[in-house]
C-alpha cells in the first residue's frame, strides 16, 4: 500500500518550488526597500493565542484550526495565519522598545481545514508583512503599495484593490445595532447567519449563501466617527497620488475579528471563486488584547499559492526560468579530470557574474553516445565536448543542440 500526502496539501517540486522561491525573493527585495526586517516565528502556538486574537466565533478558530495536544495535555495548534504570531513575539521580546515604528516580514506555511479546490488548500504558503507602533493612514496607505507591488512584481496585472472601513470601538457599536436591527427583518437565514446574528453581525455581510437576500444593507461608512472619516479619506488620497486604483467596497468585513478601521483585499478576476490574492488591515487593539502596550498596527498577508496561480496569467516564472542549460562531455575518458574541473569552473564563473546557466558535469558511468543522449534528455542547449584531437590543440567542441550544430573554440575563450 502506498501512501500519499494529506487531502489539500502538497508536495512542491521542481519548478513550482522555483516559484515560490521567486516569489519570495521578490518580497523580500521590496520589503527590504520599505525598511522591513525578517521574523520567524514557530509553526505551533498556545491553542488560547489563536481564539483571543483571531476570534472565537471566526470560521478559522470555530472550525479550521489544526490542534492537538502534547504528551502533558497541553492544547495547541498549527498557525493558521501569521499576525497572532507575531505580535505575541513582539510582545515577548519587547519589540516595542528595540524597534519603535517597526516594520517586520514574515513567509511560511499556514494550517486550516478549509474544503479544499483550487486556489484553497489545508497547507498553504502566506507571505506577510506587518507594521507597528504608527497609527497614521499614511502606515496604511504603505502598507497596501507595498501589497500591490508584490503582486505586481511577479507580472501579475488585473489586480483590484478593494478597501473599507470597519470604524472603531466608538462607531462600530451603533453600525453593529444598525446591522441587528436589519438583519433580523430577514426571514429564513442560513444556519451560520443566524448564529452570526448573534455574535458577529458584520460577518454576514460576506455571506456566500444569504447575500442574494441582502439589499440596502446599512453601509459602514455611513456610520464612521469623524476621527475614521478623515483617516479614511485621507489613506485614499495617498492611494491616488501614488497612482493606484482602488475601490471602497461596503461589504468587505475580512474573516478576522481583530481589525478596526482600514481593511483591504487585493483579488485577481483569473482566479475565480478563490479570488482573494492578499488581504489585510489595521488591529490597533490586538497588541494590547494580548497583553503588551496599548499599540497601533497595520498589516498584511499573501497566499503564495494563489500569487503564483494568477501569474500563470503571464509569462513571468517562465522567463525567469530559462537558465542556459550546458553539459560537458568527454569523448576521451583520459580527459575526465581537465572536463569535471572545467565544469565545476565555469560554474563558477556563472554565479561570480550572475549569469543564468545551469551546468551539468561529466557522468563517467556513460559512454559518449550515452552522455550524449543524456544533453538531449536534460534538454540541454548546448554540450561543450572534450575531446583527445581537439583539447591537444588547445580547443573544445561546443555543440549546439537545438541547431544541431558544432563549432571548435579555444578553451581559454570559453
Ligand atoms: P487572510 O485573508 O485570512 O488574512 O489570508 C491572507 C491570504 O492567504 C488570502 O488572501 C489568501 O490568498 C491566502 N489564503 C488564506 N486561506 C488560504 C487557503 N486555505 N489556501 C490557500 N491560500 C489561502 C490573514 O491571514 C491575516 N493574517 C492578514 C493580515 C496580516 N492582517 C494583518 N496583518
Amino acid at each position: 500500500m502506498t501512501i500519499n500526502a494529506p487531502r489539500g496539501v502538497h508536495d512542491i517540486i521542481g519548478a513550482n518550488a522555483f516559484k515560490m522561491t521567486e516569489l519570495e525573493n521578490n518580497a523580500k527585495f521590496i520589503f527590504a526597500r520599505h525598511g522591513f526586517i525578517e521574523a520567524r516565528t514557530p509553526i505551533f502556538e498556545d491553542i488560547a493565542l489563536f481564539i483571543r486574537s483571531i476570534g472565537e466565533q471566526t470560521d478559522i478558530v470555530s472550525k479550521e484550526m489544526y490542534v492537538f495536544e502534547d504528551k502533558k495535555g497541553k492544547k495547541f495548534a498549527l498557525r493558521p495565519e501569521g499576525t497572532a504570531s507575531f505580535v505575541r513575539a513582539y510582545i515577548e521580546h519587547r519589540l516595542d522598545m528595540s524597534y519603535p515604528e517597526g516594520k517586520f516580514f514574515y513567509s511560511g506555511e499556514m494550517f486550516r481545514y478549509e474544503r479544499p479546490q483550487a486556489g484553497r488548500y489545508r497547507q498553504f504558503h502566506q507571505i506577510g508583512g506587518e507594521f507597528l507602533g504608527n497609527s497614521s493612514p499614511s502606515a496604511d496607505a504603505e502598507i497596501i503599495i507595498i501589497t500591490a507591488d508584490i503582486l505586481s512584481s511577479v507580472g501579475i496585472k488585473e489586480l483590484s484593490i478593494h478597501i473599507n472601513s470597519l470604524g472603531c470601538c466608538n462607531c462600530r457599536p451603533k453600525f453593529r445595532q444598525a446591522l441587528i436591527d436589519y438583519f433580523s427583518s430577514i426571514k429564513d437565514l442560513c444556519q451560520d447567519c443566524q448564529i452570526r446574528l448573534e455574535k458577529n453581525p458584520l460577518r454576514l455581510l460576506d455571506c456566500k449563501i444569504d447575500s442574494s437576500k441582502f439589499t440596502n444593507v446599512p453601509k459602514m461608512t455611513d456610520f464612521l466617527c469623524p476621527e475614521c472619516k478623515e483617516n479614511f479619506s485621507i489613506a485614499q488620497d495617498l492611494l491616488k497620488s501614488a497612482g493606484y486604483k482602488f475601490r471602497v467596497d461596503d461589504k468587505l468585513v475580512r474573516g478576522l475579528d481583530y481589525y478596526n478601521r482600514i481593511v483591504f483585499e487585493i483579488r485577481s478576476s483569473v482566479l475565480g471563486a478563490q479570488d482573494a490574492l492578499a488581504g489585510g488591515g489595521r488591529y490597533d487593539n490586538l497588541v494590547k488584547d494580548l497583553g503588551g502596550q496599548p499599540i497601533p498596527a497595520v498589516g498584511f498577508a499573501l497566499g503564495s499559492e494563489r500569487v503564483i496561480l494568477a501569474a500563470q496569467e503571464t509569462d513571468f516564472f517562465e522567463k525567469k526560468e530559462k537558465a542556459k542549460k550546458i553539459y560537458i562531455a568527454v569523448a576521451d575518458k583520459e580527459l575526465i579530470g581537465d572536463a569535471f574541473a572545467f565544469a565545476i569552473r565555469i560554474t563558477k564563473q556563472g554565479l561570480k557574474n550572475n549569469k543564468n546557466i545551469s551546468v551539468y558535469p561529466p557522468l563517467i558511468d556513460k559512454n559518449f553516445t550515452n552522455q550524449l543522449k543524456f544533453a538531449n534528455k536534460i534538454n540541454a542547449d548546448e554540450t561543450i565536448v572534450f575531446a583527445k584531437n581537439e583539447f591537444d590543440n588547445g580547443n573544445l567542441i561546443v555543440k549546439d543542440m537545438k541547431a544541431r550544430t558544432q563549432i571548435e573554440i579555444p578553451i581559454s575563450e570559453i
